[in-house]
């Protein structure tokens, strides 16, 4: 891959990608449906979920939007809180039961778009899984990862 300056223009070979995925968001599926990103470390998984995030369509379509980078090694309160910061617009030092509650509640009757970049484990999945009501309102969780065991476990659950 060429290394090149962050234009949008540069990024090339993604647009149907960008196309499919892009209707599986607004599509009419009223159930949560997880949409994975799923390739080998650099294949641009990131890139592609950034460019989705980003799109205006998709902004205009749901009531809250949030992204949220985990990786290896991740901090389970500081997840909570950037998704939190995401949906409510304030940032919170301190994560206490009631703002854990707050992001649950906040989340329920609403359209949401949840992003969780670069997932590693099916016991993440579990973790964070339980702060995100399904109300049967076209709500969608993209996930990338490398791991092709993370997109089976949280497809299937
Ligand atoms: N379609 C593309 N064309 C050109 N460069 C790309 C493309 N997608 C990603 N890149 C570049 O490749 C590198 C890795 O992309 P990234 O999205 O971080 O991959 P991943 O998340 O799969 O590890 C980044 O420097 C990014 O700018
Ligand atoms: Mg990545």
């Amino acid at each position: 891959m060429p290394s090149s300056s962050s234009s949008s223009s540069v990024v090339v070979g993604i647009d149907e990608d960008l196309m499919q995925l892009k209707d599986r968001l607004i599509g009419m599926q009223t159930k949560l449906e997880i949409v994975p990103i799923v390739g080998m470390g650099g294949v641009g998984k990131t890139t592609l979920a950034r460019k989705l995030y980003e799109d205006s369509m998709i902004a205009y379509h749901f009531d809250y939007c949030a992204w949220t980078i985990v990786s290896q090694d991740y901090n389970m309160p500081q997840i909570l809180k950037s998704l939190l910061r995401c949906i409510t617009g304030n940032e919170c030092d301190q994560l206490t039961n009631e703002l854990k509650n707050m992001l649950h509640k906040s989340l329920f009757s609403r359209k949401y778009l949840i992003v969780l970049d670069d997932i590693w484990s099916t016991r993440f999945w579990d973790q964070i899984r339980i702060y995100f009501p399904d109300n049967n309102n076209r709500n969608r969780i993209v996930i990338t990862t490398r791991e092709s065991d993370v997109v089976n476990y949280a497809s299937s659950s």
